[in-house]
């Protein structure tokens, strides 16, 4: 008996999932909670079928019960590539482990490869690449940048952001720590290189340099930027630039786990993020940035820059104050 996320490896047990299932898409997710619960009784260490009783029993409405089933499920799926300490987290119960998170991250969007840009342009209007670009060219052309020599496009995803930096950059590598978005974006002419990797990993790789970073609609999926920020100091080149996005929150913590499963991040704790890796802010932009399930998201999009280094001093020696050049709070 083999059990996998998708099957219980017990053909009665997959019968009345598949049941439980139909009877979720009917609406009637308290009847497909108790049937999975049922079902679970003669297959309990199967980790996909106690996150389908978690998910319907969210939609049913009963946390408690939700939390119950993704406790059975955490536990019996240790790389947390399901998703269950999300959840959990989410719900303020547990600490996120950064491989739990890099394998649920990774496995997500291994799945959405395929029909990931149909499911973004066409159904949720999302403008992160585009409006991103036109900040960058705004903010090129009042510091007299015509172009860079080497750039870095973090979660390149199937190349979006990529596609709107390719005129304005000579070497451009894409990184992502999906494989099948690395399969589905080298296919594609837009980078000179795609790697598979963490973004973390990537960065503090020995060598690493780069004129321009990007990352268009990615930290929502990282829980803490600081540690981010601070090797996109070292990496970028003085004078170098910095343009990202993140889902906007304005409440005290510097991060919240949202329901979605997705950071939402703090603008002021990101300027201070900034400032202590030694870049200055020259745009923000507060914009709804996508939809879901209908209701915009709310985000801010920044172009940050490393200073020209001064003769003998490393940038991270000079105070750049709090004074903002070139802030535009929309
Ligand atoms: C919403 S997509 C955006 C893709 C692309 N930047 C765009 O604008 O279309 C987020 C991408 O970031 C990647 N990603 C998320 N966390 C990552 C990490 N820690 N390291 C590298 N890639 C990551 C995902 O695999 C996914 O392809």
């Amino acid at each position: 008996m083999t059990t996998t996320f998708l099957s219980s490896g017990d053909l009665i047990v997959d019968r009345r999932a598949h049941y439980a299932q139909m009877l979720a898409e009917a609406g009637e997710f308290s009847s497909a909670a108790d049937l999975m619960e049922q079902a679970l009784s003669d297959a309990p260490g199967w980790a996909g079928g106690w996150m389908m009783t978690g998910n319907f029993h969210l939609k049913a409405d009963v946390l408690s019960s939700a939390i119950a089933a993704w406790q059975r499920a955490a536990e019996h799926d240790p790389s947390g590539v399901l998703g269950a300490q999300m959840h959990l987290a989410a719900h303020g119960i547990g600490e996120i482990e950064p491989q739990a998170q890099a394998a649920y991250v990774e496995a997500l969007f291994d799945q959405y490869a395929g029909h990931f840009e149909e499911a973004l342009l066409q159904k949720l209007d999302y403008v992160v690449p585009g409006r991103l670009a036109e900040l960058l060219g705004d903010a090129m052309g009042e510091l007299g940048i015509e172009g860079f020599a080497r750039g870095v496009d973090l979660g390149c995803g199937t190349g979006l952001m990529g596609e709107r930096l390719r005129h304005v950059v000579s070497h451009l590598i894409g990184v992502d720590i999906s494989a099948a978005m690395v399969t589905e974006t080298r296919g594609k002419a837009i980078y000179d290189g795609v790697e598979h990797a963490e973004l973390l990993d990537f960065l503090g790789a020995e060598g690493c340099v780069a004129d321009i970073v990007t990352a268009a609609d990615v930290f929502m999926y990282c829980p803490a930027l600081p540690p981010i920020f601070s090797l996109v100091g070292k990496v970028l080149r003085p004078g170098g630039i910095f343009a990202f996005s993140v889902e906007r929150h304005d409440g005290q913590d510097s991060q919240w786990l949202q329901a979605s499963l997705r950071f939402a991040h703090n603008g002021d704790a990101i300027r201070a993020a900034l400032s202590d890796a030694g870049l200055e802010v020259l745009r923000v932009s507060a914009e709804t940035i996508r939809r879901d399930r209908g209701q915009p998201v709310a985000g801010l999009l920044f172009i940050a820059r490393r200073p020209e280094g001064v003769d003998g001093l490393e940038v991270s020696d000079i105070d750049i104050g709090t004074e903002v050049p070139f802030a535009l709070m929309n």
